[in-house]
């Protein structure tokens, strides 16, 4: 087998390799019938403009406009902070942990010229004051990103930091700024008119864990010295094979439908596991893009299915040690998703020594590298003995190709898992409450009877606290 890209290894999904409890080939050719309705779903919201993210790849306008921005921005700042939450730094982090030195923020030699990146896609003010403390204004730039302009803990990030800004630099605060967000909608849009500020495109049809491929990571990366025209390159080389019609010949299209039914068989949880440290942060920009897209109350048809797989994210060889003996024997209600690396970009050698101690000369003479994918396979082979479903994502090396064909890789497997599920993959209505009573509780006007209501349903219920 040629393996220049990312290969999918379901061997360990299928009930001839694991038994019973794994699929039969005929359960994937009987799904036709929904396979093809997930094909014509998939068709008719792109037609319609859903599922934008899918086209990213063939449209190289972003690349440009997020690399010319860069051009702009490099020299100016030592620092780069991205201010955001969810998909609008998820990626970032992912892409960034994947291809940057494990140093990177603390080395000026293993950034070469380029700032550190800071990514606070949180409102806690104890971090936050931490890193500000690390800043010089006038020296750092700061990537405001929201698709819709209103996100609260953005909005705050943001109010905090111009301030902050506006103390040493005055009104040359804005220079300082760069506004990634919808190119005609929302508040974000209008303050970048009203204050002149730098800005780039969050393309209307991508939702925001769709848009690491976007201005919204291609700009903060391309600040980081990530190749990013490899990793837009390497997404645009896969999706040549996630529109392949026969899912035997599609990674994206195989991986979603074997997870949608071993779902139907009561797996209800997917462990996505990466076996290299660098990729872990990928597993965080995964979990997010498979919750958020798949774990909807109504389908299509306006029914309540209360659906969707759980994710959940695990460390080889780390959690081997924590978190494997559930997977190996607890219920069975989980397929783990492996990610393994054939080839380390460094690789350290284990050496020999103690020879009369059996127990442990055996390690010597191999390296760290060969030793992690040992316990990788060794970990599928044992969870597939016992009839535990998993499979494995291999890729050649890291680089930033491999990175961007398995993030579109996932993406498609996404977005395909929606149509298969028949639900909407690209909406979150459940997280929108949730805002909506924040907004309330901080005085949003417009907001003032979702405050009545939190108010009222805590109330009266003290004698429930233990103090
Ligand atoms: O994937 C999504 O759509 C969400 O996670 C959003 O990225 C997140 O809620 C932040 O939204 P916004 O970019 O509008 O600030």
């Amino acid at each position: 087998m040629k393996k220049e890209g990312v290969v999918l290894d379901y061997n360990n999904m299928m009930a001839e390799r694991i038994g019973p409890t794994g699929l039969e080939y005929s359960e994937i050719e009987g799904a036709g019938k929904t396979v093809l309705k997930a094909v014509e779903w998939f068709y008719s919201s792109r037609a319609k403009g859903k599922l934008d993210f899918f086209d990213l790849p063939e449209k190289s306008e972003y690349l440009k406009q997020s690399l010319a921005m860069a051009r702009v921005m490099k020299g100016r700042c030592d620092d780069l902070v991205v201010l955001g939450i969810g998909g609008s730094a998820l990626g970032t982090s992912a892409v960034q942990a994947a291809l940057n030195p494990y140093h990177y923020n603390y080395d000026p030699k293993a950034r070469r010229g380029h700032p550190r990146l800071w990514v606070l896609d949180n409102v806690d003010p104890e971090k936050l004051s931490s890193v500000l403390g690390l800043l010089k204004p006038q020296r750092t730039l700061i990537n405001v990103i929201s698709k819709s302009g209103a996100t609260a803990e953005t909005s705050a990030q943001f109010l905090w930091i111009r301030s902050w800004l506006m103390k040493s630099l005055k009104k040359r605060w804005a220079k300082q700024v760069v506004i990634t967000t919808d190119p005609n909608e929302g508040l974000l849009r209008q303050i970048v008119r009203q204050e002149g500020l730098l800005s780039l495109e969050v393309p209307p049809g991508v939702g925001g864990r769709f848009s690491v491929l976007s201005p919204v990571g291609l700009f903060p990366l391309a600040m980081a010295g990530i190749d990013v025209k490899s990793l837009w390159e390497g997404a645009k080389r896969i999706r040549r094979r996630t529109l392949e019609e026969n899912p035997w010949r599609n990674p994206a299209r195989l991986y979603a439908l074997v997870q949608y039914l071993l779902y139907r068989k009561g797996y209800h949880l997917n462990v996505f596991m990466p076996y290299s440290e660098a990729l872990y942060p990928l597993a965080d920009w995964f979990r997010q893009l498979w919750a958020e897209s798949l774990g909807k109350r109504v389908n299509n048809q306006g029914q309540v299915v209360e659906t969707g797989p759980t994710p959940i994210k695990a460390l080889g060889a780390t959690d081997q040690h924590s978190q494997l003996q559930l997977y190996i024997e607890g219920p069975r209600d989980k397929t783990i998703t492996f990610i393994r690396v054939e080839k380390f970009r460094k690789d350290l050698n284990i050496p020999k020594a103690y020879p009369q101690h059996k127990d442990l000369c055996y390690l010597g003479g191999h390296s760290f590298g060969e030793l992690l994918n040992a316990e990788a396979r060794a970990t599928a082979m044992s969870l597939a003995r016992n009839g535990r479903p998993n499979c494995t994502f291999i890729i050649p090396k890291i680089d930033a190709n491999t990175v961007g064909q398995l993030i579109f890789l996932l993406e498609t497997a996404t977005a395909f898992a929606g149509g298969l599920f028949e639900i909407n993959p690209m909406d979150q209505p459940g997280v929108e409450e949730g805002k909506r009573y924040t907004y309330g509780l901080l005085g949003k006007s417009g907001f003032e009877n979702r405050k009545v209501e939190v108010e009222k349903f805590e109330a009266g219920v003290q004698e429930r606290f233990i103090v």
